[in-house]
């Protein structure tokens, strides 16, 4: 932790005007101010993965600093360089909460909530991606890597090429990419897919996000695609090639796995449970509160059950936790009301003196309350709608260090593709996701057994520093690729075969 007073260049170590040979560009940057005003690292698995190859190069991090208005000169955190982006109380509303949050979000999540189409929005988005290409330019050595991530910056890939067409440009999005016949509603859909493809490299959560993608671009740009690579035409009448693969992001699951082993937090598991008044079934809900998690599927099944008397409130409490998000979008106010409607009547129709049916919790937790929780959990519940991956489904198994407990998993997860071993729902199908639950809770333990060391496996074998690997490794052939031919990597138009799908 430091403060932004003692960061300045004179203080720090490392020269925070130098040029990097490695650059990150993210909504957010990798730490939070709090109250005190002191930076602290933010929760999530991008700054593990990223962290030691950023700190290795001398690399660097351009992103806001999560308040508005904040100003702040480029600063050193834990051998990482810091570029922050300053959004005004306006950007915060138009670009972030407006066209990122309440355009962008819901119309790739397949239109769960209703996208709204503003064009001062769209106009604010095209001013702060400029901003962010302008500060990923200037703070690029020449020849560079640069890693542009999610849903926020789709247009700072061609902006930055236009800047800077020296550098190698990776994007990834981490949320899901959606069929033809929701993106086309996008009034600016042609600008969007030209921003994307700015990029060398464009990575997606699921192969059929990459599909997804790759048809957008042949029905609105007519550009030939063919096995993940797109030919994009050039400015001087040539072509280069992108590439659009799927890569699915995963955990660091060695540090869930250690933490779990630690005996504080297996004692904290305990006390848990014993403060739920020791339920033989603990059921586990974590989100952001957003309308794409299904948490209020979740809640209709599970109080269905209770009134059916398919569950008891003496033998089986759900715990959920929903961490506060994008407060101030009205589609988020109207969910968090909706939802806490729920647990109310819930509770007030189930509880009794001894025992909650619900206990909701409006919090963010630090990590190993987090890993205590999942220790707590007999059965983990993920009923997304439609999610990117879902990273929760991947923390529960690697917390899981006994081997068993259940994980209920939306099949409208990335996460779905590959922990194929989870007990499988359809969240729009209460009465299937009852059965799940209920299938969940008596699972014998040798079935539960066998599928959670699938599940493990699958973690383990493909963690965060895995995704990072084989993403760069991608982007270093496209290097590899130009520098071998002493080109920009485009190539001539004639000579190239039609591969139009
Ligand atoms: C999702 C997005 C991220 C985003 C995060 C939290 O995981 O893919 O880009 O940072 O949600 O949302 P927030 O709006 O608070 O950044």
């Amino acid at each position: 932790m430091r403060r932004p007073t003692e960061v300045d260049a004179e203080n720090s170590i490392m020269d925070t005007t130098a040029e990097a040979d490695f650059v990150v560009v993210s909504n957010r940057l990798p730490v939070d101010r709090s109250g005190d005003d002191e930076w602290r690292r933010s929760p999530g698995g991008l700054v593990a993965a990223l962290e030691p190859m950023i700190q290795s190069t001398g690399g660097a991090w351009v992103g806001w600093p999560g308040q508005p208005g904040i100003e702040v000169e480029p600063f050193e955190f834990d051998g990482m360089r810091l570029v922050p982006v300053t959004l005004s109380t306006d950007d915060v509303e138009l670009f972030y909460e407006g066209f990122s949050n309440d355009t962008i979000w819901p119309l790739y999540h397949d239109v769960i909530s209703p996208p709204a189409y503003h064009r001062e929005w769209w106009d604010a988005y095209v001013r702060v991606n400029e901003r962010f290409a302008r500060a990923a330019a200037a703070v690029a050595a020449p020849d560079a890597t640069v890693w542009v991530h999610d849903y926020q910056l789709q247009l700072v890939p061609r902006l930055l090429r236009e800047l800077r067409p020296d550098v190698v440009i990776g994007y990834f999005h981490h949320i899901p990419f959606p069929a033809y016949g929701i993106y086309a509603q996008l009034p600016w859909r042609t600008q969007v897919l030209e921003g994307l493809l700015g990029a060398d490299v464009i990575g997606f959560q699921r192969v059929a996000d990459a599909g997804n993608f790759a048809r957008a671009v042949r029905r609105r740009l007519g550009f030939e695609t063919k096995a993940g690579s797109i030919r994009v035409p050039t400015a001087d009448g040539g072509v280069r090639t992108a590439i659009a693969k799927a890569y699915p992001i995963s955990i660091d699951a060695a540090a869930y796995d250690e933490l779990a082993r630690r005996p504080d937090v297996q004692a904290r598991a305990r006390e848990i449970r014993e403060s739920l008044g020791d339920p033989k079934t603990v059921l586990f809900g974590v989100d952001r509160l957003d309308y794409t998690k299904g948490i209020g599927h979740r809640l209709k099944a599970y109080g269905e059950l209770l009134r059916e008397h398919r569950l008891d409130v003496t033998d089986v409490t759900l715990v959920q936790v929903a961490s506060p998000s994008r407060e101030r979008v009205a589609a988020y106010m109207q969910l968090r009301d909706e939802i806490e409607l729920t647990v109310g009547r819930i509770n007030g129709d189930h509880d009794t003196v001894g025992h909650t049916a619900i206990r909701y919790l409006h919090h963010a937790y630090p990590r190993e309350e987090m890993v205590a929780l999942y220790l707590a959990a007999d059965v983990m519940l993920v009923t997304a709608l439609r999610d990117g991956m879902n990273l929760v489904a991947k923390e529960y198994v690697a917390s899981r260090i006994d081997g068993w407990g259940v994980l209920v998993l939306s099949e409208f997860t990335g996460a779905a593709d590959e922990l194929t071993q989870a007990v499988r729902v359809n969240p729009h199908d209460i009465d299937g996701l009852k059965d799940a639950i209920v299938t969940a809770i008596d699972m014998p333990v040798t079935e539960q057994r066998r599928r959670m060391r699938a599940l493990r496996r699958r973690v383990r074998d493909h963690d965060v520093a895995d995704w990072s690997r084989s993403f760069l490794h991608d982007l270093t052939a496209v290097r590899e690729a130009r520098d071998s031919d002493g080109t920009d990597g485009t190539e001539d138009a004639e000579g190239t075969e039609d591969t139009r799908a």
